[in-house]
């Protein structure tokens, strides 16, 4: 179990400095990744320290300037302790990558969600994953299910090149496909209609690619993973809050469908949530096909 870190600190720091501490960390291969604010910087060789004195397997820390950010979802990384490195093997549910971190993104974080979609996945199924990355998503459920095919795009080309890698690795050549290009790109020329699955784990473009993810699916239908951020009160749900602006835009469409589950994947900041819905699509009509022409 990783401890949180205001705990790992709380005899090293002050107690009033202890506040402007990320709680929490990632661990990556034996690469350790902090959030570090310019408030926090200063103690970054005592963060260092205690992350490596519970995680004997850590090598490296890193520290992480600011948000996640860009197309291709990239971390500006800082080296502050170990061996100076970005590349690591990362081995998640009986699966090995390997990543660079500071030229693609990866999150630990996800594990529960692949494990939830692996689950799902049925005999013979062909799956598009839209924004794959390193092929986590698409390599974990070859590995453990049955699907014939899972095409996977991703626009980074260090991503995709790790992604082959991966590929290769984990031994499910012929059933990952990696694609490199735009997704819209990609599923108008050579995907359109062949789905039974489509993920969209990329939640701020979710809404824009909708009406992709639709063209992927097969004429008569099948799923969608459809990941977004929301911010939420207390008092509100961010999953009723994305599935009214979802719901609004398959109106939109004319997509006969039903949201068969919403649910919080994670929390990213204060009030705001990482959500994500399974969307059954059924059928859709002739708005769509006519929008098909200029995705
Ligand atoms: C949040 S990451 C998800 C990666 C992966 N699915 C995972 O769980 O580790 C989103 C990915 O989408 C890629 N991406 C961004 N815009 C894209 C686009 N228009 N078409 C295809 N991939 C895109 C980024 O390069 C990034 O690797």
């Amino acid at each position: 179990m990783k401890k949180r870190l205001r705990e790992l600190l709380s005899e090293v720091l002050p107690p009033e400095d202890l506040a402007c501490v990320y709680n929490s960390y990632d661990i990556i291969g034996d690469i350790a990744v902090v959030r570090l604010t310019p408030a926090s910087e200063k103690y970054s060789r005592a963060i260092a320290e205690a992350v490596m004195s519970v995680h004997k397997n850590v090598k490296t820390m890193l520290a992480q300037k600011g948000p996640v950010h860009g197309d291709f979802r990239l971390r500006r990384l800082e080296w502050v302790a170990g061996e100076n490195k970005t590349i690591v093997v990362h081995k998640e549910c009986g699966c090995t990558f390997s990543v660079d971190v500071a030229e693609c993104y990866f999150s630990p974080r996800l594990m529960h969600e692949r494990m939830r979609i692996v689950e799902q996945v049925r005999h013979g199924e062909v799956l598009v994953n839209m924004f794959a990355g390193l092929g986590c998503f698409s390599i974990i459920i070859a590995k453990h299910s049955n699907v014939f095919r899972a095409y996977s795009i991703d626009v980074n080309p260090v991503a995709f090149r790790f992604m082959r890698e991966n590929v290769r690795k984990n031994g499910v050549y012929g059933k990952v496909i990696p694609l490199l290009g735009d997704a819209k790109q990609v599923i108008g020329n050579r995907l359109a209609h062949v789905a039974d699955r489509v993920l969209m784990p990329l939640p701020e473009k979710a809404l824009e690619y909708l009406p992709t993810a639709l063209l992927a699916l097969k004429k008569s239908g099948g799923l969608i993973h459809y990941y977004d951020f929301e911010y939420a009160n207390k008092n509100e749900s961010p999953v009723e809050r994305v599935k009214s602006k979802v719901v609004e835009r398959l109106y939109h469409l004319d997509v006969d469908f039903v949201v068969q589950l919403g649910r919080i994947v994670r929390t990213t900041g204060p009030n705001r949530h990482q959500v994500v819905l399974d969307i059954r699509v059924n059928s859709y009509g002739q708005k769509h096909f006519a929008h098909e022409n200029v995705l």
